[in-house]
């Protein structure tokens, strides 16, 4: 057996040490670098996170736009990049083609990525951040048959990923400013979160002294389960399924039954025992995009009501589970016309930031060693082979 700490799940094991993200899930705190996640969604563009995630401070208005620069450049991906699409069915899921062409990107730099050399870790880096919204359009556009855009570095981050995603050749794309803001601000939302289950794979996968592009990959295929990132597609299909409040008491009474697996997507979090102060700004995100464009969706309501019930349900109250990130981010990408296969890689697009943040600060971290943890052996003790014949 041994004197290890036996913590499945790791509830109560600090794997490192970070200054990136704080978290107080009681009181539903959120500080990137100690900026409270409020603050930033209302004010700041997710460049300027990824920034701050990087460096450690807010950017001055000419490091910000020495960034935007930088991140530009590197927008477009190498051409031999799109035959690894064609080697996808087109009704794979994107989260699938999405963990195999970040990892094939791996082969690209292999030879040009030293982790030990800090101008091309930062290349590395400025590279996985620049190339995921690229490559996220390719996925969708390879999903409904359309021509890939190339990137335009005339516009936003945001801006240039709705382009590639919604423009077609055809016909000139006029980017709406305030669905860039809302879906910039999603971006926000998600950029980075302490030491969840795909930051947690990042790390782990680049202890080894693994190439970056392979563990931003080992992330993406974490971050793809329905308990993780794979939940914002979950949360709006069983809203879907749902379809009106009235059939909401139905769906609550399964999620409480133990002999039903059934839970509420969207709900319940391992740190947040107290809102998750991203639902606040996202429910509230909801309403700008729907007035932008003029649409209402009823399973904003069924997703309020559902919301309302549970919390005065006391299943809810005494095992503190209240909406994540995820309950109304489906509302909103439907409205902007995401499909719901492409959520996780929305998602994925934005966490790609924390996750190179967060391995960057492994790799400069001198007490950095190889991830190995130990286990509770429960298998037989020693024993003699038996030849074949006689078993
Ligand atoms: N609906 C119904 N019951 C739930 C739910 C839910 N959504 N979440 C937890 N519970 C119950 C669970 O059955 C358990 O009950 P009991 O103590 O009687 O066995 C108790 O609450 C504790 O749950 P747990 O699974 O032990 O808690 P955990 O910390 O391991 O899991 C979680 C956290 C997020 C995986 C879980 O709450 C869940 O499955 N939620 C639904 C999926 C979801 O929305 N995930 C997104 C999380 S936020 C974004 C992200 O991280 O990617």
């Amino acid at each position: 057996t041994g004197a290890f700490t036996y913590d499945p799940g790791f509830t109560s094991t600090a794997s490192c040490q970070s200054a990136l993200t704080y978290i107080d899930g009681d009181e539903g705190v959120l500080l990137h670098r100690g900026y409270p996640i409020g603050e930033l969604a209302e004010n700041s563009s997710f460049m300027e996170v990824a920034y701050l995630l990087l460096n450690g401070e807010l950017p001055s208005a000419d490091e910000l736009s020495g960034f935007n620069t930088t991140i530009t450049r590197h927008t477009m991906v190498h051409e031999q990049l799109a035959a690894f699409f064609r080697g996808f069915r087109r009704d794979a899921h994107p989260m699938a083609i999405m963990c195999g062409v970040v990892g094939a990107l791996s082969a690209f730099y292999h030879d040009s990525t030293d982790i030990h050399d800090p101008v091309q870790r930062t290349i590395a880096s400025h590279r996985l951040i620049a190339k995921i919204p690229t490559i996220a359009a390719m996925a969708y556009k390879y999903s409904v048959g359309q021509p890939f855009l190339y990137p335009d570095n005339s516009l936003s981050y945001t801006g240039n990923f709705l382009r590639m995603t919604f423009g077609v050749p055809a016909e000139p794309y006029e980017v709406n400013p305030a669905v860039a803001k809302a879906m910039d601000r999603i971006f926000i939302l998600h950029a980075d979160h302490e030491q969840n289950a795909s930051t947690s794979t990042v790390r782990l996968a680049g202890s080894s002294g693994a190439n970056p592009f392979a563990c931003i990959a080992a992330g993406i295929a974490c971050l793809w389960g329905p308990a993780h990132g794979g939940a914002n597609e979950a949360a709006l299909n069983m809203l879907r399924e749902i379809g009106t409040p009235e059939r909401i008491p139905e769906f609550i009474a399964r999620a409480k039954d133990k002999n039903d697996p059934f839970r509420l997507m969207g709900f319940g979090h391992r740190v947040y025992k107290n809102y998750d102060p991203r639902a606040t700004v996202m429910q509230k995100t909801v309403r700008e995009v729907f007035d932008a464009l003029k649409v209402n969706d009823p399973l904003f309501d069924t997703a309020l009501r559902l919301e309302e019930l549970a919390l005065s349900d006391d299943y809810f109250i005494e095992k503190k589970l209240f909406p994540n990130v995820d309950f109304y981010s489906g509302v909103i990408l439907s409205a902007i016309g995401f499909p719901t296969e492409m959520f996780t890689v929305l998602f994925a697009l934005a966490r790609t930031v924390g996750w190179v943040a967060q391995w960057n600060e492994m790799i400069t971290d001198p007490d950095q060693k190889i991830g190995r943890p130990r286990q509770l052996y429960t298998g037989p003790t020693q024993r003699s082979y038996v030849p074949v014949g006689q078993r």
